[in-house]
């Protein structure tokens, strides 16, 4: 694995071979142990959005392993792609850093950075996809219900980054989704039909929300605008009426169903303050998650012998 830019290009292998690597370091850690396999090494952290999880996250993993992250914010570098070519900026931080992670409006930039860098890229999120957080979303998935083959999600909404991540891990993992979005709002066919031919059926799309939560494990839901579509926040908070996860809704689904978010959530919106907050949310596990699926990429894809 020398990139980590999309699920659909990882083998399911190395996906459990991160989610067993996650549980140990997770255990690890937590028991007070430490794993200094990246003292001295570098990151990159170039962010052209804002950030919790992710960067937060990112930070902690890297200076748990003995590493040392580097944020950088677009103005510091007057913008990605903007004060130089981005093939310039990946060359140049391959001489400084040991890996690089980048959150971007375009997808192609992470790939125009990975064609250029020499050392590995890691997509902290584009507007195309969001690995690293369906990593974090099946690992947390595993914990709660001892499994993930054979379980479905009901993804509720905008068919976005987050859920072209979760259709690839589905895919790659044994796991059905179905997608509930409004028309004009579903996932694109290309995604789906990767997914589809990774496994067969394990896409289903639908606008109608009460069909796609029965039989879910999982009901999961993400903001109806996310960054970069700010502009179309009225219109878009009209055209998803009917798409929120709340008490109605979960109702309709198996009463052992859980709550997922990946966060942040607009409450009110996407989902009410009170299915955010019931027994069944993991919402918070989730995000913890993060932090232990960090651990275990950087682990798996910085710890070489390179040197600077
Ligand atoms: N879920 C997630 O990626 O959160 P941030 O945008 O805060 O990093
Ligand atoms: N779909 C959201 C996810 C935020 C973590 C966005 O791209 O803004």
């Amino acid at each position: 694995m020398e990139n980590f830019l999309s699920i659909y290009d990882c083998t399911a292998s190395q996906l459990n071979e991160l989610l067993q690597l996650s549980s140990e370091l997770k255990k690890l850690y937590k028991a007070g142990g430490r794993d200094l396999c990246l003292a001295g090494k570098a990151l990159a952290m170039l962010f052209e959005k804002v950030s919790l999880r992710t960067r937060i996250s990112f930070q902690i993993a890297m200076t748990d392993l003995g590493g040392y992250p580097i944020y950088i914010k677009p103005e510091d570098i007057g913008g990605i792609g903007k004060r130089e070519p981005v093939k310039d900026m990946a060359r140049v931080l391959s001489r400084y850093v040991d890996g690089i992670m980048a959150r971007t409006f375009e997808h192609d930039t992470l790939v125009e950075l990975a064609r250029f860098a020499e050392v590995p890229v890691i997509n902290a999120l584009s507007d195309f996809s969001h690995p690293c957080q369906a990593m974090a979303d099946v690992l947390t998935i595993g914990e709660h219900c001892g499994k993930l083959a054979g379980l479905k999600i009901a993804y509720i909404g905008d068919g976005n980054n987050v859920a072209r991540s979760l259709v690839f891990a589905c895919a790659k993992l044994g796991m059905k989704m179905a997608v509930a979005s409004p028309a004009g709002y579903e996932l694109d066919a290309d995604s789906v039909a990767k997914a589809n031919g990774i496994a067969a059926d394990t896409v289903i799309q639908t606008n109608a929300p009460a069909d796609a939560v029965i039989d879910a494990d999982i009901v999961y839901t993400d903001t109806w605008v996310s960054m970069g579509q700010e502009d179309e926040k009225k219109q878009r908070i009209k055209d998803f009426e009917g798409f929120q996860v709340n008490a109605e809704l979960m109702k309709l689904a198996p009463a052992k169903a859980r709550v997922m978010h990946c966060l942040p959530a607009y409450r009110g919106l996407e989902i009410t303050d009170e299915t955010a907050e019931a027994e069944n949310s993991i919402i918070f596990d989730q995000a913890e998650n993060r932090l232990h699926f960090q651990r275990a990429l950087l682990k798996k894809l910085l710890s070489d012998n390179r040197e600077r």
